[in-house]
């Protein structure tokens, strides 16, 4: 079978297709310069599923390392989740988010089409779709306004795929829109690590309930919801991962430039995901009510049926198996992969 480079694959969605790509017979080899990960998540991924991967730490923007390891390896297609993330940081740091997340993946598509890889998966996101006037949202709904550099990097990004693919008919794109990915692999040896203070809800519900943090704040409840508070598609890490081998397959047949949202099609308020954590853990969440936080939306899901036609995904996991899953990992792992 052939084999696919994961680039940002020591992180906490690529770690989880790493798997899923091993365990699917995929030989795989993971770039990543470790900025926001640990090599222990690659470890785990061996651990679990019993399969070695080659793995070279190395960063998007170093073209003369990528072209060593396209020279080295022969690389059929190419799965990129590699960038920075965090969208308060974005806010703070726009050069270091366009540089690292636009001026790196230029690299590495110029890198692969002169090496004659032209199959590539790109890590994208609902935020490209900015404050949707309804929803759920379908891949149709125009993309909107982004309320902050990381997600214009990703609105860009999907742009110069775009217009790549148009150029050039040899290329195989796609462009996966996920929604709002927690959960965690049900051995809870692997989960998400965030550095510092969590940004997002459900990493920040897991510290509380471990006891690393007091209580949680929920940012605002008078938005247009039923019970006021934000509504989200949250999405287990492991279907979002599965999406990923279903999307290899595609650009395997030859499918030209396509975009999928990966979601369940149901939206959760913060309350609602609250009482869903507890009634899978027993764990009470302490919390008060905040002011919104900004650039946030009212609401936001996904219409994922293309997902479902086109590439035979739908998410097999609900709510409680996300909490249950997110739990193990943190109660099992308090301190992360300890990096
Ligand atoms: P993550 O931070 O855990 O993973 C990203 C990985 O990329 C990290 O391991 C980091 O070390 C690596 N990296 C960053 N810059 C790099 C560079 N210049 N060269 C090499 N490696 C580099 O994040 P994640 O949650 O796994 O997200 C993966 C991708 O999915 C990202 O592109 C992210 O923007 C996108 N995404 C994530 C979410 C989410 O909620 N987690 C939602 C939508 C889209
Ligand atoms: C955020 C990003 C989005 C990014 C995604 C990655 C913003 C505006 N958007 O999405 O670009 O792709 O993360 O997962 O930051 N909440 C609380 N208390 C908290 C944390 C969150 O009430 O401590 C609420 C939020 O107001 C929101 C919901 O929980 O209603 C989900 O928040 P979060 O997990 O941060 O995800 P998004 O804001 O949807």
């Amino acid at each position: 079978m052939s084999k696919v480079l994961v680039t940002g694959g020591a992180g906490f969605i690529g770690s989880h297709t790493c798997v899923e790509l091993l365990d699917a017979g995929y030989e795989i080899v993971v770039l990543d310069n470790l900025s926001n990960a640990s090599e222990v998540a690659l470890e785990r991924v061996r651990e679990i599923t019993g399969k070695d991967l080659k793995f070279y730490e190395a960063d998007i923007r170093d073209r003369a390392a990528l072209s060593d390891i396209f020279d080295k390896e022969d690389i059929s297609s190419v799965i990129h989740f590699a960038g920075l993330k965090a969208v308060g940081e974005s806010v703070e740091k726009p050069w270091e988010y366009y540089e690292n997340n636009i001026s790196g993946s230029l690299i590495l598509f110029d890198v692969m089409r002169q090496h004659g890889c032209k199959n590539i998966i790109f890590s994208s996101s609902s935020t490209v779709y900015g404050t949707p006037a309804e929803v759920p949202v379908t891949e149709d709904t125009p993309k909107g306004m982004c309320t902050n550099p990381y997600g214009w990097t990703k609105w860009m990004l999907e742009q110069i795929l775009c217009d790549m693919g148009a150029a050039d008919p040899d290329w195989n794109i796609i462009l996966l829109r996920y929604f709002n990915p927690i959960g965690a692999h049900k051995s809870g040896r692997m989960g998400e690590d965030p550095s510092g203070r969590p940004n997002n809800l459900m990493p920040y519900i897991t510290q509380v309930a471990v006891g690393k943090l007091p209580e949680l704040g929920v940012f605002g409840d008078d938005y247009d919801t039923p019970d006021g508070t934000g509504v989200r598609d949250y999405i287990h890490v492991v279907d979002l991962a599965q999406g990923h081998v279903k999307a290899l397959s595609k650009i395997e047949e030859g499918c030209g430039t396509k975009v999928y949202n990966l979601g369940t099609g149901k939206g959760y308020s913060v309350l609602e995901i609250i009482h869903n954590f507890e009634e899978a853990t027993g764990v009470k969440i302490p919390y008060t009510i905040k002011p919104r936080r900004a650039g946030d939306i009212a609401a936001n899901y996904a219409d994922a049926s293309r997902a479902a036609q086109e590439l035979g995904w739908t998410a097999a996991n609900g709510i409680r198996e996300m909490c249950e899953d997110s739990w193990r990992w943190q109660k099992n792992n308090p301190d992360g992969y300890g990096k």
